[in-house]
């Protein structure tokens, strides 16, 4: 270790940038989060720093050259010039007087390097790569932000603010320390965390009863010991990237995962590896884990004090069963979040570039899902027909005959074009178009499999747009557009 990390008290320091362009103000920006105080020494400024350091009364400008003396009772100096000849002779002379000594840009003239930072003020990560290699620091602090809550600062705001009463309620020290490793990890930062006060008091008096019953009794039967939690969340349409920071984190946090079919697997990448995986596949028409099971799963993994992350295809309040899972979790007091997704519907009018509104046109547009509970199609459907506005059909594909049938029997125009988006946002998405009357053909004909939005009532055309160039369909009727591929 060339550098050895440490971090300054700031306060009673005083610190010299020399420098008037925009080298010293890089600088000046990450000092001036600091409580020191600081003197910028330079024969001329640029607007930029004079502008900049009106908010900042700590900051001082003295507009001369550099002089020897200026290193004298500075406990750290920057040479910022941008000038080798002029930044070498601050630096000798901030070695004369034992003063630590940062020629910017310069690692081999350096005494001290300014690592990136992560900052959770009063938490700070500081990285460094001893000057070789910024750019492996910058991909690592984007890791972390990513990552890190943003208000974790809280969290350890908090601790100092609880310390005491810690102190006072729990005697034994490795009690304490059992409990500090519980509120740190379990319901009580979640409170914080999101900002909830009550439930953080709540949680912690809940760790102590906990922790005081263990100790005076030895109960190891559980009965106090604190719930975990369920975060229901919308894991979107399947390509990771569309998944929410607030996702990306939980999931990294989880002790349990509940993963759903549709979710995508590479999504799991992103989890614990030591967490546990308990795969709930429901794929239409097929038999596979109930919604009850599933509920009684997410209820026994969280009553046992796991963190749990329901994974959840989309969007978990569009069509995600999302209502019994949240009463089943609130039956059994659980805390439970639900953080949303991307729905299918929305990514896959993203994908093909064709908006879901219209100013002055399509004033809304409905989510329908054409299959009722036993499978039969939802009279909804022709309702929808008969408005002329326009929807999106989910879990349409595997009964669109009976859809098409009933819209014919309900006498509905069936020349309407349909576009089928097959995968959306996935490597394998296919966009195909269809009138209503040749669905049921199209669907067979291209082999449309994959889960699948249908748009009924959005066309290209009307909004002045122009259509997918990977839009296929057949050529049965005279429905084909121009400039779309005929197969
Ligand atoms: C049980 S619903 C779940 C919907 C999900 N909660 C959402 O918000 O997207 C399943 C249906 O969503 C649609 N779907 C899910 N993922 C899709 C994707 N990647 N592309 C197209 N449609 C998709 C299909 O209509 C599928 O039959």
């Amino acid at each position: 270790m060339k550098f050895f990390p440490i971090f300054v008290e700031t306060k009673s320091a005083h610190v010299l940038v020399t420098g008037g362009g925009e080298t010293a103000l890089q600088k000046l920006r990450l000092l001036s989060k600091t409580e020191a105080t600081i003197t910028v020494v330079a024969p001329e400024f640029d607007d930029d720093i004079l502008s900049f350091i009106k908010d900042f009364p700590n900051i001082n400008l003295l507009e001369r050259s550099f002089e020897t003396d200026d290193v004298q009772g500075k406990r750290l100096v920057y040479a910022a010039h941008d000038d080798e000849v002029l930044d070498t002779v601050v630096a000798d002379a901030a070695r004369a007087a034992s003063v630590l000594v940062n020629v910017v840009d310069t690692p081999t003239q350096c005494d001290f390097l300014t690592p990136s930072l992560v900052e959770r003020a009063p938490i700070t990560v500081a990285i460094g790569t001893e000057g070789t290699a910024p750019m492996i620091a910058r991909d690592i602090k984007a890791l972390l932000d990513k990552n890190l809550p943003a208000n974790l600062g809280d969290l350890a705001r908090q601790a100092i603010r609880i310390r005491e009463t810690l102190k006072k309620r729990i005697d034994d020290g490795r009690a304490r320390l059992r409990v500090w490793e519980r509120l740190m990890q379990g319901a009580f930062r979640r409170a914080v965390l999101r900002g909830d006060q009550p439930g953080a008091a709540l949680a912690l008096e809940a760790e102590i009863l906990a922790e005081l019953d263990h100790s005076a009794t030895g109960n190891e039967d559980d009965s106090n010991k604190p719930k975990g939690s369920v975060a229901l969340i919308g894991a979107g349409p399947g390509n990771p990237e569309y998944l929410t920071l607030k996702a990306h984190r939980l999931l990294q946090e989880a002790d349990v995962l509940v993963v759903d079919r549709l979710a995508n697997p590479d999504i799991l990448d992103y989890a614990r590896r030591d967490a546990k995986r308990i795969y709930v596949g429901k794929q239409a028409g097929k038999p596979s884990t109930s919604q009850e099971e599933i509920n009684q799963i997410i209820v026994r993994e969280a009553m046992d004090g796991s963190r749990v992350v329901r994974l959840k295809g989309g969007d978990p309040s569009i069509f995600g069963r999302l209502q019994e899972e949240l009463a089943a979790c609130q039956l059994f007091g659980i805390e439970v979040e639900v953080v949303p997704g991307i729905s299918a519907a929305q990514a896959a009018s993203a994908s093909i570039k064709l908006p879901l509104t219209f100013r002055g046109e399509h004033r809304s547009i409905t989510l329908l899902t054409a299959a009722t509970k036993d499978q039969v199609v939802a009279a909804d459907v022709v309702e929808f027909m008969k408005t002329g506005r326009p929807f999106a059909i989910y879990m349409g594909v595997r009964i669109a005959s009976e859809i098409v049938e009933t819209l014919k029997q309900a006498g509905a125009d069936l020349t309407s074009e349909v576009i089928i988006v097959e995968n959306a946002s996935h490597d394998h998405e296919r966009v195909f178009s269809s009138s209503l009357q040749d669905l049921t053909l199209t669907i067979k004909t291209l082999s449309i499999k994959g889960p699948a939005i249908l748009f009924v009532g959005l066309s290209y055309e009307d909004m002045g747009l122009s259509a997918d160039n990977r839009i296929q369909s057949i050529e049965v009727s005279n429905v084909v557009s121009l400039n779309r591929k005929v197969i």
